[in-house]
């Protein structure tokens, strides 16, 4: 009997499912009946956002964490699929950090071209999934959100690919429910306008905290004060901005800091990062972990230990992003065809354990990306998925960190080398911190690649949005 396969989740990563099974059938294996299952009404997952907060036209949870004037935090040379260049989607070279709909662009493009719209079924949300020990079949149950009718599948092989950055995680502050001013999870935020003129506080300090408080800067905030718990990031801020030890408690619109010192504020946002929420799964095969860059129970970071029918994509935390789920992919796509055989389970728990033990060792963001590195380098190697210079991509990342270290307002407007056609990026016409129309048209069709930052027309993209 064929195959059957379910992808919940039709995001990046579930879109690197689709393209690794199109891959081996357009080299002529045989490939599984597939159905993808997706809650929203396009794919592209995070990247498909929405201007909604709270619960979308159907009633169920947004989805996308992402907002305007989102631009890719790290270099786009480090996330390039290593099947589909950026060279061959745009046709020209292009910056290096991209807003959110060129990535996106992208990202459908990949997808497109491959035909595999066909396998998903879009505003159909999973709600419910059962495993029979005994055939070895998953029930899953998913709901047609346009019709509101229920129909259950039945799979040989599930894959889970509904992501990580869309449950907040909302700690308890002492006094906040009293607070006057706006308070909100960044899962909530969708631009930074609002707070022109404002005193903003932010508490976290990983992407979230960094990227919604500069973009508070580039939108004219008055102030940014970025609490931290275990320890501040330590940029060269802009002089408005400051890092202060966690918030002990709010007084009115005055928040109390472990350190003695105390500020008042308009607004709050909180960048306390997100929960691995997966509702519609059983507790026995729902994955439990912190944002981690290996979390346990997953054998090569993919498979289920105690059920290996059942595969994980993008559940860690990402330095890689786009080409590490297609590496996942592939792996499990040959899990699933037996292309690849699993050792037993002590086996792989040894195997995890060894990465587990090493990830608790990392001593610093260097070697946090060495470690996703190897990981991915062993996935490649174990599967027919196009090979490109590892070592090049991990170095990337380290010279991408010290440049946020040196200018965190400038290290967008860095260029950096393709790895998988050696193209190098062209400087963006406009500076990211004057850049104020995040849209396709404007990036690929504003003023010409050379003009330089601080050019009239820089001026005219801040004075247009102000
Ligand atoms: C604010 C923010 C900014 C980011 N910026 C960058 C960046 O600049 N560069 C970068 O490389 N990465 C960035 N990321 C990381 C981003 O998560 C990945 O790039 C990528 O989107 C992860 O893909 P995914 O498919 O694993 O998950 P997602 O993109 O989250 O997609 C999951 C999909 O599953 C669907 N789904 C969820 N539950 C169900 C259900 N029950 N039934 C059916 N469908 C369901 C969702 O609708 C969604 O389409 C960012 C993340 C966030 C939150
Ligand atoms: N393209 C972009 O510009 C962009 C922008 C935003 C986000 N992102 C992406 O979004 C993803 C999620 O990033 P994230 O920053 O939201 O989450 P994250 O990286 O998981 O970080 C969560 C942060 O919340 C803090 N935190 C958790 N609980 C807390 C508490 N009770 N009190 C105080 N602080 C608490 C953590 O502090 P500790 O260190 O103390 O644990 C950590 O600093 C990442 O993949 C990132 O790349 C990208």
């Amino acid at each position: 009997m064929t195959l059957r396969v379910g992808i919940i989740g039709a995001g990046p990563s579930g879109l690197a499912q689709l393209r690794a099974f199109e891959s081996a059938r357009q080299k002529g294996a045989a490939i599984p009946e597939i159905l993808c299952f997706e809650k929203q009404d396009d794919w592209g997952g995070q990247w498909n956002n929405s201007w909604r907060i709270g619960l979308d036209g159907h009633g169920e949870p947004v989805h996308s964490s992402m907002y305007r004037h989102l631009w890719s935090n790290g270099p786009k040379e480090c996330l390039e699929f290593s099947d589909y260049s950026f060279d061959e989607h745009f046709g020209r070279p292009i910056s290096s950090f991209p807003p959110r709909e060129v990535l996106f662009d992208y990202i459908k493009g990949r997808v497109e071209k491959s035909d595999v719209r066909k396998y998903v079924r879009f505003n159909t949300v999973a709600r419910h999934t059962s495993y029979n020990e005994a055939t070895q079949e998953f029930t899953l149950t998913v709901e047609d959100l346009k019709t509101n009718l229920t129909e259950t599948h039945v799979f040989d092989k599930l894959v889970v690919a509904t992501g990580h950055f869309s449950v907040p995680s909302v700690p308890e502050f002492k006094g906040i429910k009293t607070f006057p001013g706006e308070v909100l999870h960044a899962h909530d935020f969708r631009g930074a306008e609002r707070f022109y003129g404002k005193n903003l506080l932010m508490i976290g300090s990983s992407y979230s905290a960094e990227d919604i408080g500069m973009q508070a800067h580039k939108m004219g905030a008055a102030s940014i004060t970025i609490s931290y718990r275990t320890a501040p990031m330590g940029y060269h801020w802009p002089e408005n901005t400051v890092e202060r030890p966690l918030v002990t408690h709010f007084q009115g619109s005055t928040a109390h800091f472990s350190d003695g010192t105390q500020g008042d504020f308009d607004a709050v946002v909180l960048g306390t990062g997100y929960q691995h929420k997966y509702p519609f799964l059983p507790s026995a095969l729902s994955l439990k972990s912190p944002n981690v860059l290996y979390p346990g129970n997953l054998y090569k970071g993919v498979v289920w230990q105690q059920n290996t029918n059942l595969f994980y994509l993008g559940a860690q935390d990402q330095y890689y992003t786009f080409n590490m789920f297609d590496a996942q992919a592939w792996f499990a796509r040959d899990v699933m065809t037996g292309a690849i055989d699993l050792p037993p389970l002590a086996q792989r728990e040894a195997d995890i354990q060894l990465w587990l033990e090493r990830q608790a060792a990392l001593p610093d963001h260097d070697a946090e990306a060495d470690f996703q590195t190897d990981y991915l380098r062993e996935l490649i190697d174990a599967t027919d998925y196009p090979s490109f210079d590892l070592d090049a991509v991990s170095q990337l990342f380290k010279d991408w960190m010290r440049h946020k270290h040196d200018d965190i307002l400038g290290y967008r407007d860095m260029v950096h080398r393709s790895v998988v056609t050696g193209t190098m990026a062209t400087k963006h016409h406009t500076r990211w911190l004057n850049a104020m129309d995040d849209s396709l048209e404007r990036y690929l069709h504003g003023p010409s690649q050379d003009i330089d930052t601080d050019t009239p027309d820089a001026v005219t993209d801040t004075l247009v949005a102000r």
